[in-house]
């Protein structure tokens, strides 16, 4: 098995762009659970006719753990931008709530990691250090304040203020991710800037290779 950084936080902390980061400095894979999520998102709202269960059935897609690219297909479909539109945004939670839609998720970030032959990936998502990969080499809780949080996502432009408090506040009744479980790290980026945070990260990984 490979090393497994397990990273959580919620929507804002940086988890994404530091993660990503340290997979490429570490030349370990990178996976995005959250990308999952939105595919299948994007999937039901491709067909809005059709019921769950279908829905899970005929849910193809696959996300590259690489780094650089963290490409993500649905079918043959590259839908690496399409994923992150406001209109998935708004919906994702919607489905990320649906225990069938969390079990295949748990099940594909497991094997796509056993599976792929490098010697440590960084995956990030909400209950990575305390459903997915529980026994994961280092596990870390990725916060920072809802302002800074707000301020990080307007700059981007990704996501509404309104659609981001209300997706953490959904999200956060299906898995607790604003505070640390048992031996889980807790990293405030509120006062870190991005450089001081991928340090801080790398940090924790070598303490437990140490
Ligand atoms: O990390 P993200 O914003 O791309 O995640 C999109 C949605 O997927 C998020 O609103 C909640 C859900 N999610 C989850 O429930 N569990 C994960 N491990 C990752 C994401």
């Amino acid at each position: 098995m490979p090393l497994v950084v397990a990273i959580d936080g919620p929507a804002g902390s940086g988890k994404s762009s530091v993660s990503k980061a340290v997979a490429e400095r570490l030349g370990f894979g990178y996976l995005d659970t959250g990308a999952g999520y939105r595919a299948f998102a994007l999937h039901a709202i491709n067909n809005p006719d059709i019921p769950l269960e279908e829905l899970l059935k005929s849910f193809d897609y696959e996300i590259s753990l690489d780094p650089q690219k963290a490409q993500v297909l649905l079918g043959r479909v590259d839908v690496t931008s399409e994923i992150r539109t406001q209109e998935v945004a708004s919906r994702v939670s919607e489905f990320a709530r649906e225990p069938r839609v969390r079990s295949l998720q748990h099940q594909d970030a497991r094997s796509r990691v056993a599976l792929c032959g490098l010697d440590g990936v960084v995956s990030e998502g909400r209950d990575l250090t305390t459903v997915v990969f529980v026994d994961a080499g280092v596990r870390i809780l990725l916060t920072a304040s809802e302002e800074v949080r707000l301020q990080r996502r307007s700059a981007e432009k990704t996501e509404s203020t309104e659609n981001l408090k209300a997706r953490d506040a959904s999200d956060s009744k299906v898995v607790e991710f604003m505070a640390p479980a048992e031996g889980v790290k807790l990293i405030d980026t509120s006062h870190l800037s991005f450089e001081e945070s991928v340090a801080a990260v790398i940090a924790e990984i070598e303490r437990s290779r140490a």
